[in-house]
């Protein structure tokens, strides 16, 4: 079972084919509701690998929570130590979409309450895990918790630092895999990424959005490039990698291989709209691997 510790909100996405400028009165095209939350993205896009999956978090009594909740629990990921707090409400987010990329607005309202107290309570169930994944939208104490415990019983942890502003040095030595995107990692280790990449090899894996994703093995530099696709919605492409990446190592593959399999995962969400309807099954990514080998054999 892969855990993931993490934010769960409502994303109330808007549809444009202009981004507004400051101070301007746009048009849209649509505003959808969805389901949302880097956590609990990342467990369906677990769930949908067809791994079982685990979901720690926080929502409110608001009806927000009960649509987070239930989906989740129809895409059969455990809920059981989901903390449902009174008087907060469920975390939400605010997206524009325009021309498949996005700009977010996240008010975590209970996801600022899974306390490290919380998660002592719930210790038993995150030491039964075989790998657990974590993002920063919930307080850099649970998440610092949660990979001391990790640390203390050597289980795999990957930490995706989104949004990096909670990023804390003393995540590094604790976690055993970091994904930032290409902006989070120049924000927090400096500009030259080739150097970064040589002070944590088989540790840090950049994604690069439309460019694929590398990382360094300890001896070179190995970079995956991305697909050709049609985007129409970027959001949750990131979470669609981690949760990739966590169940491709959970299976026993190398990093590079994960790196590859979380990678063309990743291309296959972006050709939908919303952070989860988009999350490929294990045999799509399968096929479009297979479509990547067939393509460099030619
Ligand atoms: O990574 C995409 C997610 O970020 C959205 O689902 C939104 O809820 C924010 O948490
Ligand atoms: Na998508």
């Amino acid at each position: 079972m892969i855990t993931v510790v993490g934010s769960i909100n409502i994303d109330l996405v808007v549809q444009t084919d202009h981004m507004p400028e400051q101070g301007e009165t746009t048009l849209g095209n649509s505003l959808s509701i969805f389901t949302g939350g880097k956590g609990a993205n990342q467990a369906v896009a677990i769930s949908r690998l067809g791994m079982n999956a685990q979901f720690i978090g926080a929502c409110g009594t608001d009806e927000y929570g009960k649509i987070a909740l239930s989906s989740l629990k129809k895409k059969n990921i455990k809920t059981d130590q989901v903390f449902i707090v009174p008087d907060v409400s469920t975390g939400v987010a605010s997206i524009i979409v325009s021309n498949s990329d996005n700009r977010i607005i996240v008010i975590p309202g209970a996801n600022h309450l899974l306390t490290p107290e919380k998660i002592s309570l719930v210790k038993d169930e995150i030491v039964k895990s075989e790998m657990v994944v974590l993002q920063l939208e919930i307080p850099p104490e649970t998440v610092q918790a949660v990979l001391e415990i990790c640390h203390e019983h050597q289980i795999p942890t990957i930490l995706n630092p989104a949004p990096m502003d909670k990023f804390k040095k003393d995540f590094i030595d604790l976690a055993t895999y970091i994904t930032p995107n290409e902006t989070e990692c120049i924000s927090l280790f400096g500009e030259n990424i080739e150097e970064t990449l040589e002070q944590y090899p088989n540790k840090l894996v950049v994604t690069l959005g439309d460019k694929g994703a590398r990382f360094y093995d300890g001896g070179k530099h190995v970079y995956v490039k991305s697909y050709p696709v049609k985007a129409v919605d970027t959001t949750g492409a990131g979470d669609t990698f981690n949760g990739s990446f966590a169940v491709a190592l959970t299976e026993g593959k190398t990093i590079e291989e994960a790196v590859r399999f979380a990678n063309a995962s990743a291309s296959l969400s972006v050709e939908k709209k919303g952070a989860q309807t988009g999350m490929p099954s294990y045999e799509m990514v399968l096929n479009r691997l297979g479509e990547d080998e067939a393509a460099s054999s030619l």
